[in-house]
């Protein structure tokens, strides 16, 4: 498994990532990225499966502030 967390201090709201893969990131109030993956809160703890892993990669890969993590371990961010 995978796990994903963004860092909202450097996401700039492009909108990217919610496009990409919109079962794994929505936007925030202010249009910031979270990990919405089954009620993860962007803490980065909820395991994404492998059908999800494509979507992901392309989310990470096309963020123009490299702001999606990627890790094979749970992040344990507080959000
Ligand atoms: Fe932010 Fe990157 Fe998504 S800038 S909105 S995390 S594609």
């Amino acid at each position: 498994a995978k796990y994903t967390w963004v860092e909202k201090d450097t996401c700039i709201a492009c909108g990217a990532c919610g496009a990409t893969a919109p079962d794994i990131f929505d936007y925030d109030d202010e249009g910031l990225a979270e990990v919405i993956y089954e009620n993860d809160g962007n803490h980065g703890v909820t395991a994404i499966p492998d059908d999800l892993f494509d979507d992901l990669q392309d989310s990470a890969d096309g963020c123009p502030t490299d702001s999606i993590k990627i890790a094979d371990a749970p992040f344990n961010k507080e959000g």
